[in-house]
């Protein structure tokens, strides 16, 4: 089952990076929820190639078709299908790395395990696949949104050295994000990071970069202990990203050089619940929502294809020189926005889902 994520809000990914098309099917989505294909294209045209100069030169169009589970305009509560075609591949591009896997790609290790892989293009390892996950992440944000006011923000925080400062993160919205082609809200480290993007592009080179997400008004409670907490699951969410390496929740490797006393989020009263004056836990206590922000950072490497040469062996093991072509990220954040933010939204949906199960609530 390692195409499918989710327990209740379950969603299947399907397609390969230069085939006929990439997809998903989402089992569990509730009924009468109002959906239009133009909504779910909002977030797939923020993750779309070719949106800048500083993202992949590949046109995808990225149209997303409803094929099931949505009639009239609303959810029908059966499986939703959404399939987008794959327009501009070019197999061609990867004729020389059908022999040399490319260094920290995943060519070697998908050859290893299936004997067998995708000849061009990355298959299912490429980021197309993730075109699935945001398609299905806008509808879980619509059930969020509607059914509870959950809103999900992410942002660049960071790309190689050059770190922005934090926004407010109660008022951050989409639109603030959006403002710089690199998806920075800061202007000053905005510039400084699109520089720096594209001289590594000039140079045939790739950057790594920080994606930080606030989810806002998430009741608490959500969460179930003790193998699908909160933290735990979103942390398998990010981590399934293609290029994510790193996943830190509130005050994340950083609580790690604090005292108890400075770290302890002391409780208030606000309104009629327990809050808390500072956030350093990101919103999860015990693997379960307190109520305050979910606040979590997502770290992603270099991309591994870069046309500088690099000395590497082939599949048969002979020294060689790989100067990879084709059409890549020169740093994959400005696209992983949305990703983070459909991922958070899936494990936040199945969570909440979860909780109204447990309550004996029905969803309508
Ligand atoms: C939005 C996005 C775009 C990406 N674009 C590229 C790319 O153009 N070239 C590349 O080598 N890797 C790219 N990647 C990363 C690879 O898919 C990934 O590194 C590869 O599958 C190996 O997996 P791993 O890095 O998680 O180990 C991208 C990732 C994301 C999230």
């Amino acid at each position: 089952m390692s195409s499918s994520f989710g327990t209740l809000f379950r969603i299947t990914t399907f397609g390969e990076s230069h085939g006929a098309g990439v997809g998903v099917v989402i089992d569990g989505c509730p009924p009468k929820i109002k959906l239009s294909e133009a909504e779910i294209q909002i977030q797939l045209n923020r993750r779309r190639p070719a949106q800048s100069r500083l993202t992949t030169a590949r046109k995808e169009a990225d149209r997303v078709a409803i094929l099931s589970g949505v009639d009239n305009g609303k959810t029908l509560g059966t499986p939703i299908a959404l399939m987008v075609k794959n327009t501009d591949q070019r197999p061609a591009d990867y004729g020389r790395m059908r022999s040399v896997p490319r260094p920290s790609h995943a060519d070697y290790t998908y050859q290893m395990k299936y004997g067998i892989q995708a000849l061009s293009g990355g298959g299912r390892a490429s980021a197309r696949e993730t075109v699935g996950r945001v398609a299905a992440g806008a509808i879980a944000e619509k059930f969020l949104a509607t059914q509870c006011g959950i809103e999900i923000i992410a942002w660049v925080s960071s790309v190689f050295s050059i770190e922005a400062p934090a926004p407010d993160m109660m008022r951050i919205t989409r639109a603030d994000v959006d403002k710089s082609l690199v998806r920075c809200p800061d202007s000053p480290a905005a510039e400084k990071m699109t520089v720096a993007i594209e001289e590594a592009q000039q140079a045939g080179d790739s950057l790594g970069g920080v994606i930080t997400c606030v989810c806002r008004k998430v009741p608490g409670g959500l969460g179930e202990p003790v193998f699908d907490k909160a933290e735990a699951l979103l942390a398998q969410a990010m981590l399934s990203i293609p290029a994510a390496k790193g996943f830190e929740i509130g005050s994340g490797f950083a609580g790690a050089r604090m005292r108890g006393s400075a770290h302890n989020d002391a409780f208030i009263k606000k309104g009629d619940r327990l809050g808390t004056k500072s956030n350093y836990s990101g919103g999860v206590q015990g693997g379960i929502s307190n109520g305050e922000p979910i606040i979590l950072r997502v770290a992603f490497k270099p991309p591994a294809t870069i046309s500088l040469p690099q000395a590497t062996v082939d599949f048969a093991g002979r020294d060689t020189v790989l100067e990879a072509t084709g059409r890549h990220d020169p740093c994959v954040v400005p696209r992983a926005v949305p990703i983070v933010e459909s991922m958070a939204a899936l494990v936040i949906a199945d969570l909440a889902l979860r909780q109204k199960m447990r309550k004996n609530e029905t969803v309508q």
